[in-house]
């Protein structure tokens, strides 16, 4: 099966997709999260995307189709995958398409979780990071057994760099400029399917099972 999370930032692609990878046995690919691994690693790829991400602006399209051209040649990906974060933009797309229907294969679903900008700020502000295993939690809808500190590994928990309102706000912008348009794309090729992401989590993920089949 192979899907792709959209969605603003914030409207929780990523806890989603992380639940629909548990369920269905595909891995959960995140531009985001690969990204924030190489800035970790302190690669040459991590210091290019950080310049644009601490910034709220996307990362060039040719840095992330060929960092996700190499993803899906992994072998965990050959049975399927969920897509957080990518594509983003009508290029990265049609770069997708490109090389799906090369190899005869198409996407099934196209999930927008849809949750208003009004949602989003407060949402972001109390997100938290596990600076070791990347797992995510919010303070309020979502909180850690013991506050400041990941449950699965233990490490710290932190405010993403680029949570902070005034780059958060930025990123709503560029999200409708940019990557909105992909509901509309989505939605022609006749795989858009829409949840509500502002109920319970596990509320929108039972709606994303109902959309996907058990
Ligand atoms: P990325 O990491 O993809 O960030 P994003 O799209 O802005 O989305 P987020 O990760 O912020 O939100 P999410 O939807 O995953 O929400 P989450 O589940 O965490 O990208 C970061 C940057 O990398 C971009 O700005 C760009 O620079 C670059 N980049 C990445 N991919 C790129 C690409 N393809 N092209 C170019 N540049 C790219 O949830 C948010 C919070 O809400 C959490 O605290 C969560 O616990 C909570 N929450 C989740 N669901 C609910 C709920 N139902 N009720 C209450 N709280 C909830
Ligand atoms: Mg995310």
């Amino acid at each position: 099966m192979k899907i792709i999370m959209l969605g603003a930032p914030g409207a929780g692609k990523g806890t989603q997709a992380k639940m629909i990878a548990s369920k269905y046995g595909i891995p959960h690919i995140s531009t985001g999260d690969i990204f924030r691994a190489n800035i970790k690693n302190g690669t040459e790829l991590g210091a290019k995307a950080k310049q644009y991400m601490d910034k709220g602006e996307l990362v060039p399209d040719e840095l992330v189709v060929d960092l996700i051209m190499d993803r899906f040649k992994e072998d965990d990906a050959k049975n399927g995958y969920v897509l957080d974060g990518f594509p983003r933009t009508i290029p990265q797309a049609e770069a997708l398409d490109k090389a799906l229907s090369a190899a005869g294969e198409d996407i099934d679903f196209a999930i927008n979780v849809e949750v208003p900008d009004e949602n989003i700020i407060n949402r972001m502000s109390g997100r938290r990071a596990c600076v070791g295993c990347g797992a995510t939690y919010h303070i309020k809808y979502n909180a850690p057994k013991v506050e400041g500190i990941c449950d699965t590994c233990g490490k710290e928990l932190i405010l993403r760099d680029d949570d902070k309102p005034e780059t958060v706000k930025n990123r709503l912008e560029v999200y409708h400029n940019q990557t909105q348009p992909l509901i509309d794309y989505y939605e022609k090729k006749g795989k858009l399917k829409e949840v509500d992401g502002t109920v319970d989590m596990n509320d929108v993920f039972n709606a994303i099972v109902d959309i996907l089949g058990a």
